[in-house]
């Protein structure tokens, strides 16, 4: 099939984000100005740059209640956020997280959460993540939207802190079949990456 992205694709979803696949799970942990405590999952997320470390999500479209998610808000307000790496047994404390909740809701609370002090930022970390990364707001890139009364940002932090759960650490490297990664296919599905194989680049690449 062919289609260009003026038209309606013809089928019974839209199959744009199971092309893009597998994607990670940013699970952003933000506080507001007033300390109110926030958490959902981002799956349009990923790592953009080593040198400083930076990652990038994307939030897009309205809140509930109209006007921006609570996410970009807190980030907006307080230029902060932790990304906390979910974990397979993780998937439905993340699920829980991404619910329509009141503006003042802390997803920490309605899934269960047990929540940690992060170092260097102030928004808290999910006990039981595997991994987390302490941001500190680098820029947010508004993108244009299409949809009506929504919007499309692009969120890039500098990571200032990293935590691992050395249980996940074997002979110096994180394995991948101790973390078990939860990440996002199209439509309902989900991965769990707990398999992977080596293949060295060509020389200099
Ligand atoms: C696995 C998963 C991935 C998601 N990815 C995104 C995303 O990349 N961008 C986005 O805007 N919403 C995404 N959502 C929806 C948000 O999590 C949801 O709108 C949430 O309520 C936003 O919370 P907030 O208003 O507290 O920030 C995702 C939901 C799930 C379950």
């Amino acid at each position: 099939m062919y289609y260009t992205t003026d038209k309606h694709h013809g089928l019974k979803h839209n199959p744009f984000n199971a092309l893009i696949v597998p994607r990670p799970i940013g699970w952003i942990s933000t506080i507001a100005a007033n300390g109110d405590v926030n958490l959902a999952p981002f799956s349009f997320f990923n790592a953009v740059a080593y040198t400083p470390p930076m990652v990038m999500f994307a939030c897009n479209g309205p809140h509930a209640e109209g006007g921006i998610k609570d996410s970009l808000h807190n980030i907006r307000e307080t230029g902060e956020f932790v990304v906390n790496i979910v974990s397979y047994d993780q998937r439905h404390a993340m699920n829980a997280t991404s619910a329509p909740a009141a503006r003042n809701v802390d997803e920490f609370g309605l899934a269960g959460l047990e929540a940690l002090p992060s170092n260097t930022v102030s928004p808290p970390r999910v006990a039981g993540s595997p991994a987390h990364l302490e941001c500190v707001l680098e820029q947010i890139v508004s993108l244009p939207c299409t949809a009506e009364d929504s919007s499309n940002n692009m969120v890039i932090g500098r990571v200032t802190a990293i935590h691992i759960d050395d249980a996940v650490i074997r002979d110096g490297r994180v394995d991948i079949s101790l973390m078990r990664p939860l990440s996002r296919l199209g439509y309902m599905d989900y991965a769990v990456v707990d398999d992977s194989f080596e293949l060295q680049r060509p020389e200099g690449g």
